[in-house]
């Protein structure tokens, strides 16, 4: 990188589901080997850091998010050895590796776990949250799956609490030997060369230490970028304690230490003030948070305008936003735009040329459709708990229920299972088109894959995209969005046309087009067809109107 500005401010990050991406053996499940024999694809996308949903030793009732041994690999995914391969391979293609970590909670079946259960005196009892009851939960606590948190043990008549499912038992951060044993578990990993951690519901990580109820809210459905008032309630004790945000700090400068600078991104919702507490007041908590808000976009340019300058304004140089439009527990971007490449490609390039960090979830590269399956025979745990719930119902109240759907294998040819396995795959892999598939659409230059690898390669070689600054520009029609990346050596401009007729813009110098798309020309004007875009290199071209 040709500037000082830290990688991690000017990287681009690439989700894997390792059970969907690419199977190895046969077994249906996708594996370490399996991602490794694609990691010369995902480089040629132009992808610099890989983040890796977990594959630590599981029972896999929540697929990896409920861990058993945080030091190893499940067999189902491979040996430890594939993984120091893997993380070798990845560095010696100038990839970056980021690992899951699920500080928040250890699978039930975690010997801690056991042997905290086992009375009420053995040494790992207050690795966890315990209370006693008399009869009835400790407290109103709402965990963030709508249910009461507390979890009755009858062996020692306690109450266990666990912030997501009953099968995840939240850790107990006050106790200092839960804080040490974790921060350890981050040395084991950074100590193997990896760069980074997601960290899982960190806005969880405290519970208030006097167990106060919350208070109550109007509230019902949260939403991916807020949890804090849901199910009536409103978090205040359960959720984003100052504790939290404290401990943020803390965790990042145990990792500081590392020569290869590697970092934290927060999964943490709740209003931006939240967020930017876990960010820390001097940018000196988690380096980067997942923020949600492009995942429930309105395809309009004032939205995106709107995106834009708000988080110009609270989360300015050197705090660094992110841009996501998916992840394995949400519905697929491109089944929003009811499949409408030509309005992903425009998504998409807005995301990209934003100032920040763009998050892609395998898949989206190549418009990797939903599922339909059901709630009923849903493996995801969520939909277990909701198999009642008919899909064109939680459809209808917008909320997500079988996350098996965003979670199918990936389209990688048009042999047997997409290319995906040749055995069963775990989940199905759907009825798809060849011109789905990565092999087709790579050959494709107007494919969406394409346009990824069109944008990941600007972003990697043009200085201006990953550390410039954003301004947004007016301009004389509402449909198109304008802004302008700026640093000192190089201006770029970006307009999208997010209507559904073209438009033609006056402007009295051109520039140089580095990129169109959707069929947008510059000549004496931009003619921007309905959901076309381009990106100008306006360097010097002062008088270049709005
Ligand atoms: C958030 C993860 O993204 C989700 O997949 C998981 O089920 C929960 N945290 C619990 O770990």
């Amino acid at each position: 990188m040709e500037n000082k500005m830290e990688w991690w401010k000017q990287t681009s990050i690439y989700q894997i589901y390792p059970w969907s991406f690419q199977d190895s053996n046969g077994d249906g499940i996708g594996d370490l080997p399996g991602i490794l024999r694609r990691l010369d694809e995902i480089q040629a996308l132009g992808v610099e850091t890989i983040w890796f949903s977990p594959f630590y030793e599981s029972p896999g009732e929540d697929f990896g998010y409920d861990i058993s041994d945080y030091t190893s690999i499940d067999p189902r995914f491979g040996t430890m050895a594939d993984c120091e391969r893997l993380i070798k391979e990845i560095h010696k293609r100038k990839m970056r590796v980021v690992l899951d970590m699920v500080m928040n909670h250890t699978s039930d079946k975690h010997p801690w776990f056991l042997e905290s259960k086992s009375s009420t005196t053995n040494p790992k009892r207050d690795f966890y949250i315990w209370k006693k009851g008399n009869k009835k939960a400790p407290n109103n606590w709402i965990s963030m799956v709508g249910k009461s948190g507390w979890n009755y043990d009858s062996k020692t008549d306690e109450y266990y609490y666990s912030n997501f499912l009953s099968f995840q038992p939240d850790l107990n951060y006050r106790n200092p030997k839960v804080k040490k044993t974790m921060l350890g578990v981050l040395d084991f990993w950074l100590q193997k060369g990896v760069d980074g951690f997601r960290l899982d519901i960190f806005n969880s990580i405290y519970k208030d230490e006097q167990f106060r109820d919350n208070p109550f809210s109007f509230r019902f459905f949260p939403t991916p970028d807020n949890h804090d008032e849901a199910f009536f309630q409103k978090k205040q004790y359960n959720l984003n304690l100052p504790e939290s945000f404290s401990f943020a700090k803390e965790v990042r400068k145990h990792i500081s230490k590392y020569k290869h600078k590697p970092f934290l991104i927060g999964e943490v919702s709740g209003s931006d003030q939240v967020l930017k507490s876990f960010l820390g007041e001097k940018a000196d908590g988690l380096n980067l948070v997942f923020q949600f808000e492009l995942i429930h976009f309105q395809y309009k340019a004032k939205f995106f305008k709107d995106l834009l300058e708000k988080n110009e304004t609270v989360f300015p140089n050197p705090y660094t936003p992110t841009y996501v439009l998916g992840n394995h527990d949400q519905r697929r971007y491109i089944d929003r735009l009811g499949g409408d490449v030509r309005k992903a490609k425009l998504l998409v390039c807005f995301q990209f040329m934003a100032r920040g960090v763009p998050i892609v979830y395998y898949g989206e590269e190549i418009g990797r459709k939903e599922g339909r399956l059901s709630n009923f025979f849903g493996k995801d745990p969520i939909a277990k708990m909701n198999r009642f719930l008919p899909l064109f119902l939680s459809n209808l109240l917008g909320i997500y229920i079988n996350r098996d759907n965003c979670r199918l294998p990936m389209l990688w040819d048009d042999s047997e299972n997409a290319g995906f396995s040749n055995g069963k795959p775990w989940l199905p892999v759907g009825s798809f088109q060849t011109t789905d598939t990565v092999k087709v659409q790579k050959k494709d230059p107007n494919s969406l894959w394409s346009h990824y690898q069109t944008l990941f390669h600007l972003r990697n070689n043009l200085g201006v995209i990953r550390d410039g600054s954003l301004k947004t520009i007016e301009t004389e029609n509402v449909d198109v969005l304008c802004f302008e990346r700026e640093n000192g050596k190089q201006t770029l401009r970006v307009y999208l046309n997010f209507g559904e007729t073209g438009v033609r813009l006056d402007v009295t110098k051109k520039g140089k087009v580095l990129y169109a798309f959707g069929g947008a020309e510059i000549g004496e004007t931009i003619l921007l067809p309905a959901h076309s875009g381009v990106i100008i290199d306006v360097t010097g071209k002062k008088s270049l109107k709005k």
